[in-house]
């Protein structure tokens, strides 16, 4: 009986040679071969067959699921609020116009200035008082004025005239001003506004000088008066009298 002949048999007889020995040892899981591919395998960053085109996408689309964008209205402009620890702008009593240079030298003169007084401007505008004082006479000063524009004005000024070390100018205003560390005081103001200083001015000490340009004070007689030609402040040139008023404390009010 003929005995059916084995599939090694069979493949030496049909000469396709013997199947290839299991490998030695274990191919490592991550070199394992890729499936085979097909003649027609794709490349593999190819784009498939039959991938349509790729969507250009403008860089705001929106995903498919977005709402539809809606039309942004343009925010309601607002007028800012106003700042509550911002000063409102100040209510002066006499706007700013400089006294003279030749006034101003006359006024400081006529007081008498030394290095031990201290002289106080009330409404100092550009400081010219006050560092007329401690540059000729070497005296302290302080001025002060309610308009900050001022303010930065004459602090600027006294830095350019070097003479920070013996003047202040500070916002304040005039009729809350302690007077009392005053030797001297100049005004160049209105003559009702002399009037509203009196209580203050009383209270300086005997023998203080104060000094006005221009007018006088109802009720009080001044030591002296003086007139001096000047140059108006502002073009065209025009030139007019100029008054300068003296009192020595303590004010004397004269009889009605
Ligand atoms: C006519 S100017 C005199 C400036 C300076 N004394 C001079 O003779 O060149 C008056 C000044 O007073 C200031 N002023 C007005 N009212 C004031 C007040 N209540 N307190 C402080 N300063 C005031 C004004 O800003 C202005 O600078």
């Amino acid at each position: 009986m003929r005995v059916p002949p084995t599939s090694a048999a069979l493949a030496i007889l049909l000469g396709c040679g013997a199947p290839s020995p299991t490998p030695a040892s274990p191919t490592p899981v991550a070199s394992v071969a890729a499936p085979a591919k097909s003649a027609d395998a794709t490349p593999p960053d190819a784009a498939p067959r039959d991938a349509k085109p790729p969507e250009v996408k403008s860089p705001d689309a929106k995903p498919p699921d977005a709402k539809p964008a809606e039309v942004e209205t343009p925010p309601e402009v607002k007028p800012p609020e106003p700042d509550p620890a911002e000063p409102e702008a100040p209510a002066l009593d006499i706007e700013y116009v400089p006294t003279p240079r030749n006034v101003v030298a006359k006024m400081l003169e006529v007081a008498a200035i030394t290095k031990d007084d201290v002289v106080y401007d009330l409404g100092c505008g550009d400081g010219r008082l006050v560092i007329a004082a401690a540059k000729t006479y070497g005296a302290r000063a302080v001025g002060f004025d309610l308009d900050p524009e001022r303010v930065a004005e004459a602090r600027a000024n006294v830095e350019k005239a070097k003479v920070g070390h013996l003047v202040t100018i500070l916002q304040k205003n005039i009729f809350d001003v302690d007077l009392t560390p005053a030797t001297v005081v100049t005004l160049y103001l209105l003559p009702e506004l002399n009037v509203r200083l009196v209580p203050q001015l009383e209270k300086l000490a005997p023998k203080a000088r104060i000094i006005s340009h221009d007018f006088d004070m109802t009720g009080y007689d001044p030591d002296d008066i003086w007139m001096i030609v000047a140059e108006h402040h502002r073009p065209p040139p025009k030139r007019r009298k100029h008054y300068v008023y003296l009192w020595t404390t303590p004010l004397v009010k004269l009889e009605p």
